[in-house]
């Protein structure tokens, strides 16, 4: 009996480990020995499968110390043990196995020591407080926000660990646009930790089956899922953005005046810098930070930049309150205006008393991006790079006119968005009669006449503004 029951074991493993078929990418990803490693690669294109593959293999690796610790994740427990628990077990040679499977904790244990588990990673306190030698976080783009920077990353420092964060690229999902950062960067930079392999379904699965999807997808669903392409977001907010003709190198000039345009949002804080020539706006770095505080945000500006400028600087937001739409609070911009390094530059502070209607911030910033004589009047560096993914992925509701803005998306396109409707505002739209301009006095060697306010707009009329000489008349 034990006899008949060992060899259907092995049978049943030898058919779970059946030789897959020589693919470039899947062989140069698992044999890679990077740490940290992107996977957008198409629906049923073998991530899972070769990640469990990846898992299993790492239990018998040596380590320098007795409990190597592994685990695959996945946005929720219940999808994890879904998508691998049970197939994990089945994939780990029985004599490998130390004891029995941890069914109620999702874990096994092996004899060489080492760990396996099987995580949500919707709590991510269920992975803290542990260090790992390696893990594979699954369906990435509906992983929460900051999971990877906040739990995974410093669970991997002590052991330097590795991850492999895989799934479609998908537009929508609350961790779509920190997936997509990360693989962006990974594929770009030449970081030696960070490497991001793609491929497409088709190099994996049979014609036919892909062909019964693509007669009933639409193209851009069937593109994202299949052919593992970043989509931009249906119902694009920013639609007249169009990395082909609005980004472009920007430099930054020290004798023009800068604008920083801020989203006060805590986490993560959203501050986009400008400057302009000839009412051509090019936006040529951000500020993008998590869990920070303004006056953090302030110490980055200027060490980057403020210690350098030659010229005047120029603060925009939001209203300040406590409304839906608003994450600016008074405090921020006395801060701001108070800062004595800034005040030394010649530093204004512009925002309105109350929030303009957010479709008309919306079409301001799109018509910078391109108006309807087809003239591009606003350019984004290349580098900006949470700022370009914004505007490629933030996109409405289905049939209304929210922006669906899930996890980090809408930040830095609302950062933009405050400054350009102050700037630019279209013809007929209130121009911010409603604005408080806070001035600081510099010393005399800042600005050049043409900062925010007072400045004539892109269609020739002079704006007009509650002007606060100094921050103290605010309080
Ligand atoms: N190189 C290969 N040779 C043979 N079969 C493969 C190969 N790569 C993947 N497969 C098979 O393709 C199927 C889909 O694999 P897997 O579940 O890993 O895809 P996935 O990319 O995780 O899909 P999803 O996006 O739906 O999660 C599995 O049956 C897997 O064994
Ligand atoms: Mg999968």
């Amino acid at each position: 009996m034990i006899q008949i029951g060992t060899s259907l074991a092995r049978k049943k493993f030898e058919k779970r480990w059946f030789p897959l078929r020589y693919h470039r990418k899947q062989q140069q990803l698992f044999r890679s020995r990077t740490r940290f490693i992107g996977v957008p690669a198409g629906r049923r294109s073998g991530k899972t499968e070769l990640a469990k593959r990846k898992l299993v293999m790492s239990l018998k690796e040596l380590k320098p110390w007795g409990d190597p610790r592994y685990f695959y994740g996945a946005p929720t427990e219940g999808q994890a043990k879904r998508l691998a628990w049970k197939d994990l077990i089945s994939m780990i040679p029985q004599s490998w196995i130390y004891g029995e499977p941890h069914h109620s904790e999702l874990m096994i244990e092996t004899k060489f020591g080492s760990t396996l588990h099987v995580v949500g990673l919707d709590k991510p306190q269920r992975i803290e407080g542990d260090a790992w030698d390696g893990c594979v976080i699954d369906e990435s783009c509906d992983i929460k926000p900051k999971t990877f920077d906040l739990s995974v990353a410093p669970a991997l420092a002590d052991r330097l660990g590795w991850c492999w964060r895989i799934g479609v690229p998908k537009r929508h999902g609350v961790g779509a646009q920190e997936f997509k950062s990360f693989c962006e960067k990974a594929d770009k930079d030449d970081d030696p930790d960070e490497a991001c392999f793609s491929w497409p379904s088709s190099e994996i699965q049979p014609a036919e089956v892909l062909r019964w999807y693509q007669e009933r997808m639409d193209a851009r669903d069937y593109a994202e899922q299949f052919e593992a392409t970043w989509q931009r977001a249906a119902g694009q907010v920013f639609f007249a953005y169009d990395p082909d003709f609005n980004d472009r190198a920007c430099s930054f000039d020290p004798h023009k005046p800068l604008f920083v345009t801020c989203d006060f949002n805590v986490d993560p804080m959203a501050w986009v810098l400008f400057q302009e020539t000839d009412e051509i706006v090019e936006v040529f770095d951000e500020i993008w930070a998590r869990d920070t505080n303004t006056q953090a945000t302030l110490d980055v500006l200027w060490n980057k930049y403020g210690e350098k400028m030659r010229s005047s600087i120029h603060f925009y937001g939001d209203a300040t309150g406590k409304g839906r739409h608003t994450s600016a609070s008074m405090s921020d911009y006395v801060q701001i205006a108070t800062d004595k390094r800034f005040k030394s530059k010649g530093a204004t502070v512009h925002f309105p008393k109350a929030n303009p209607n957010r479709s008309d911030r919306f079409a301001a910033t799109n018509a910078m991006f391109c108006n309807a004589a087809g003239r591009r009047r606003m350019f984004i560096d290349p580098r900006v790079e949470h700022l370009r993914i914004d505007l490629e992925m933030r996109g409405f509701k289905a049939g209304t006119n929210e922006p669906d803005d899930k996890g980090d998306v809408g930040h830095p396109t609302d950062a933009l968005g405050y400054a350009i409707f102050m700037r630019y505002p279209i013809e007929g739209k209130p121009d911010g009669e409603s604005r408080v301009v806070i001035r600081t006095p510099g010393n005399g060697k800042g600005g050049n006449g043409r900062n925010g306010n007072g400045k004539k707009n892109g269609n020739g009329r002079k704006r007009v503004g509650r002007r606060i000489p100094h921050a103290r008349r605010t309080r």
